[in-house]
């Protein structure tokens, strides 16, 4: 995601700004930029693609914009490619509002759509232009200050979004607002700092606020001023950081990787808002469109579909296995899942009405590459499922659908796995709208189902002390089988790689009916098995065997919907889900799965988020 910082006092603005965002380099960006004000002087603003040297290359580490009031950012593209003109800080045209953003804008393109009537000119692909234009829209139409003018702004936004705004009529002042993204403000005297994250400011104070969600503050020589949407002056107490930088960093947490599981619910929310529009119709009742014109692919170009192939490595690729389940449910569209690194070679027989599929988190890996350029180069269309914004894959494909779950820290994916669940269930029930299998009102419902996966999710982390418990008494195990059926076998294979990868106990993930065929042989008295047993339909069979596993000495691991709890009569520990649409279980399903491995791997002592052998992207064969 991107970062903020803001400065305002009695120092240097710039040299601070930079010295912010190199702490905040570790979430990930791909441009950056600051805006610098000398008390009344015009404010200078200067942006770089790349690292962040680039740009204090460009600014003589600073000391060439001079001035004690100014904003910086780095810039992690969602809307929009990698560049200096979608850098942040972005400015109306007259410099009288300057802004820098985090966050995502859901309707930013309607509110753009309405400033261009309004004569606005727009020069990014941003999200970011469009909120900073909304301020100078409402701060110029109403004659209003900058407090209501970003009121204004906050009621008609929707989405998700930290700002930091720099008035030209108020010099040595900043301006900020919050709704769902980070924002922390610190205090020393007569100096005031604001950042996305603490590792921005713990050099410079450990004093500081917290702003809550739909509130603003002012920040200036003589203080932070707090206020509520209405423009009242709120209080706040002020707060100390206790944490060291490389903790803050983790947001608090161990780990990256106990971050980003955390922050699963917010990367799903993200991944739904930036194609899911919600409507009133003419009964008050609430309609729910899918709106994915980004991925460039037209209704037509799906009604020809013949088939689909996913393609796809390691978590990517269960994904993919997960996709095969949902959409051969919700459309006539056979699905066939396809390692990269297999595909690339097979002799592979070309259909031009058969999309290829490509997941990818980092949209670099080699194998996932090479697969797509095969595929292109049979002639078969592409779709990229991918989370980095101008990333080869990204560029290479024929369509788009860019998930948002921000920078991935981890070598483990979490919440990158789970957004590309998201975009593969829209995928499917968009193409089942389009090709006639899915009636609008079920769409509607799974729609509605899917707003609330989030919570869920929040409700299933509630659950991490006794998976933490369980997860401690098997620290030493050598084998572990995760089973199941459909959807179900999906979500093991995760929870089997989570396992492997992180805690570097050998696990296996098997279709439950196939352990018969042989592996069955391998259970033994003690044998840990997750049994994953989510869809109503094949619940009785993955039960029994629970049971065949169980009269062999295996130690059971449930994993149902609450209301199951029948199964506590078969398995030693049971962990339950909340009920959903059948089709999204895994989203649910896999948090405990990815708690297990990570506690493991924590009972074990090793590196969670760099584990041995294993890089973030594979970029090589
Ligand atoms: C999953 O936790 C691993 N990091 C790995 O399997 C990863 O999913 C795989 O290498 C694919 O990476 P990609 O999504 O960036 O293409």
């Amino acid at each position: 995601m991107c970062g903020i910082v803001g400065y305002v006092g009695t120092s240097q603005a710039a040299p601070i700004l930079l010295e912010g965002l190199s702490k905040l380099e570790y979430r990930g960006y791909d441009s950056a930029g600051l805006a610098v004000r000398d008390h009344e002087k015009d404010p200078v603003l200067v942006k770089a693609k790349g690292r962040l040297k680039v740009l204090s290359e460009k600014t003589d580490g600073g000391r060439s914009i001079p001035g004690f009031c100014g904003i910086g950012h780095t810039r992690w593209a969602t809307h929009g490619e990698p560049s200096e003109t979608n850098a942040h800080p972005h400015a109306s045209d007259d410099f009288s509002v300057i802004g820098v953003h985090n966050g995502i804008i859901e309707n930013y393109q309607e509110l753009r759509d309405k400033l261009i009537r309004h004569g606005y000119t727009f020069y990014s692909q941003t999200d970011t232009e469009v909120a900073v234009k909304l301020v100078d829209y409402y701060y110029k139409k109403y004659k209003v200050g900058p407090i209501d003018a970003l009121a204004k702004t906050m009621v008609r936004v929707r989405g998700s979004y930290a700002l930091a705004v720099m008035f030209r009529d108020y010099p040595d002042e900043i301006y900020v607002a919050r709704k769902d993204s980070p924002l922390i403000i610190g205090t020393a005297g007569d100096n005031q700092y604001v950042a996305s994250d603490v590792p921005a400011i713990l050099k410079y104070t450990r004093d500081v606020y917290y702003i809550d969600n739909l509130e603003m503050a002012r920040l200036s020589g003589e203080g932070v001023t707090f206020f509520n949407l209405d423009g009242d002056v709120v209080d706040k107490p002020l707060s100390r950081i206790e944490w060291d930088a490389s903790v803050a960093e983790k947001g608090g947490f161990e780990h990256f990787m106990m971050k980003e599981i955390h922050e699963q619910p917010e990367a799903v929310r993200n991944t739904i808002g930036s194609v899911v529009r919600e409507e009133k119709n003419e009964k008050g009742e609430t309609d729910y469109q899918i709106d994915l014109s980004q991925t460039g692919m037209e209704e037509d170009e799906i009604r020809e579909l013949s088939q689909i192939c996913v393609v796809a490595c390691g978590s990517a690729y269960h994904v993919g296995v997960a996709a095969q389940y949902v959409t051969e449910d919700l459309t006539d569209l056979p699905v066939r899942v396809e390692l990269a690194s297999e595909f690339r070679y097979r002799r592979v027989m070309a259909d031009p009405k058969e999309l290829v599929i490509v997941i990818s988190q980092s949209g670099e890996t080699a194998d996932s590459l090479a697969a797509l350029r095969k595929a292109k180069d049979m002639g078969m269309p592409t779709l990229a499922i991918v989370n980095v914004v101008g990333s080869s894959i990204a560029r290479e494909a024929d369509h788009v659908f860019y998930t948002l779950a921000g920078p991935e820290i981890a070598v483990a994916t979490t919440k990158a796995y789970s957004a590309q669940l998201i975009a593969v269930y829209l995928l499917a029930i968009w193409f089942g709208l389009v090709r006639g299998t899915v009636a609008h009102a079920d769409a509607n419902n799974m729609l509605a189902e899917m707003e609330l996966l989030p919570d869920k999710i929040r409700r299933v982390l509630e659950d991490q002390e006794r998976i933490q418990w369980f997860a401690s008494k098997y620290s030493n195990a050598k084998d572990v089988f995760f089973i199941g059926r459909g959807l179900d076998y999906a979500i093991c294979l995760e929870g089997s790689l989570k396992m492997k990868e992180i805690s570097y106990i050998h696990s296996e993930a098997y279709a439950a009916g196939e352990l018969k065929h042989g592996t069955i042989s391998l259970i033994e008295k003690g044998t840990l098995v997750v049994c994953v047993a989510t869809q109503d339909d094949l619940y009785e069979k993955t039960v029994s065997n629970m049971v065949e596993v169980g009269s062999r000495g295996g130690f059971l691991m449930g994993l149902t919907k609450y209301g199951k709890y029948a199964m506590e009569d078969i398995a030693e520990f049971v962990v339950y889900i909340p009920r959903t649409d059948p089709h999204f279980t895994a989203s649910l399903a896999v948090i405990p799965l990815q708690l297990m491995g990570y506690y493991l791997s924590c009972a074990k002592g090793l590196d969670v988020d760099k584990p041995r052998n294993l890089a973030k992207s594979v970029t090589v064969e």
